[in-house]
């Protein structure tokens, strides 16, 4: 087993299988430590929109060749209050950008393919992940594999180990900089193997609650409904999800609905978190372990795909030119943009949701926001702006 690396990355999500192809792409040895199985990782069913940077830096990590085949251009998005559909066109207020429909496990499994290509190495089941010495120069990782105590020693280590994961645990209490938004609902997801209802994704905001009808594929659709946070999902069963979704989305649109039984149902608690201590001695933390975001919007894999970009142009100047007096500058380009995606995600959740709390003047105030921004070309803009990515920042 290898015991000395450049880089070691804990986790092979997408954070942690994007930044391994992109090093090693550049020369930069690095090894993934991740708990599960490849298959395990592969089961997860996350969202499925990538913006034009996301797309930009898979292409660049040598994985991009059936996202570019099977991927599904949307120029577009829409949105429905109480029935009523709009459209916003993402090209006409962006210059012409727009998203790519393709799913995030589709990603992982291309990422995991160009690794084995390339012959990168990612230890699965990778227990008892501990970090060590992260304030010295001489970082390592103990992990048990198989049984056996292993030590691998390196210069840096890449957290992208999700929001449960030991990264971001490894670094003292009393230096983390934290904030969260707890919603008081989750989504409960339905996929199925039926003709997606709609040509775009419509995000519909109704008084029984929020719903979302996206894709993976032109037969495999991706619905949401909101549910109260209490909800489990056996007080839930396929007819009476597919019952409540109709009632929520635009009449024409329930009309010519095509139901068909669940591949996948479950329910996803809704959270805004960051963790503003990105970077701390030898670690650096990337995607979910460093930020959580509600999926209106899709934001959690793009904005995983710009802490990615933003680490590995890092770890290429200070491996090529010594430039270890930019790492502070991760933390600052990440956090600006991890905010804006946050604020994003955030407005988007409490413009669109129903909230039980809320009185009939939150109510009022929250279809004027909606009106307001659906009729205003300003408005639309900044929908459009924020939906196809704000753009990655370099790093000098
Ligand atoms: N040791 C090793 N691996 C671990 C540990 C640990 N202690 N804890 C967690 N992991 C692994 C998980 O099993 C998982 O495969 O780290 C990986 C983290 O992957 P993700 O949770 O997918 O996080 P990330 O790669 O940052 O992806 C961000 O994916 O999770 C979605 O909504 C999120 O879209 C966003 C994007
Ligand atoms: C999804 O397809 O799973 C999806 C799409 C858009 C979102 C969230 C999830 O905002």
């Amino acid at each position: 087993m290898k015991n000395k690396t450049q880089v070691a990355i804990i986790g092979a999500g997408p954070s942690g299988l994007l930044l391994g192809q992109l090093l090693t792409k550049a020369g930069i040895d690095n090894v993934i430590l991740e708990r599960q199985t490849g298959e395990y990782v592969l089961g997860r069913i996350r969202a499925g929109v990538l913006e034009q940077g996301t797309v930009n830096l898979i292409r660049e990590s040598g994985a991009g060749e059936r996202m570019d085949k099977e991927g599904l251009i949307h120029i577009g998005t829409d949105f429905s209050f109480q029935g009523e559909h709009f459209h916003v066109d993402l090209e006409k207020y962006t210059d012409g950008k727009h998203v790519v429909v393709y799913g995030q496990t589709e990603v992982t499994r291309d990422l995991m393919q160009a690794r084995e290509q390339t012959g990168g190495i990612t230890i699965y089941q990778a227990q008892k992940v501990e970090l060590h010495d992260i304030e010295s120069d001489t970082p390592y990782v103990t992990y048990e594999h198989q049984g056996e105590l292993h030590r691998l020693d390196c210069d840096y280590i890449a957290g992208c180990d999700g929001f449960h994961g030991v990264s971001r645990k490894s670094i003292p209490d009393n230096q983390l900089e934290e904030y969260e938004k707890v919603y008081p609902f989750g989504w409960l997801g339905l996929m199925s193997d039926t003709p997606p209802v709609n040509e775009e994704l419509v995000y519909c905001a109704h008084e029984r609650g929020f719903a979302l009808c996206s894709m993976r594929s032109p037969t495999r659709s991706r619905y949401y409904i909101q549910v109260p946070d209490t909800d489990k999902i056996e007080d839930w069963n396929e007819e009476k999800f597919w019952d409540e979704l109709k009632q929520r989305i635009p009449p024409e649109m329930a009309e010519r609905l095509v139901t068909g039984p669940a591949i996948e149902m479950s329910i996803a608690p809704l959270r805004s978190y960051v963790c503003e201590t990105m970077q701390y001695g030898r670690l650096f933390l990337l995607g979910d372990a460093a930020h959580i975001v509600p999926p209106t919007g899709a934001k959690g894999l793009n904005l995983a795909a710009s802490d990615v970009d933003t680490a590995y142009r890092l770890f290429v100047k200070i491996y090529q030119d010594q430039r270890t007096d930019l790492i502070p500058r991760y933390q600052e380009i990440c956090l600006a943009r991890t905010w804006k995606a946050v604020r994003f995600s955030w407005w988007m959740t409490m413009l669109l949701h129903r909230f039980h709390s809320a009185g009939r003047f939150d109510f009022r105030a929250q279809q004027a926001e909606f009106d307001y921004f659906i009729h205003s070309e300003a408005g639309k803009a900044t929908i459009a702006e924020n939906y196809v990515g704000l753009p990655f920042e370099a790093l000098e």
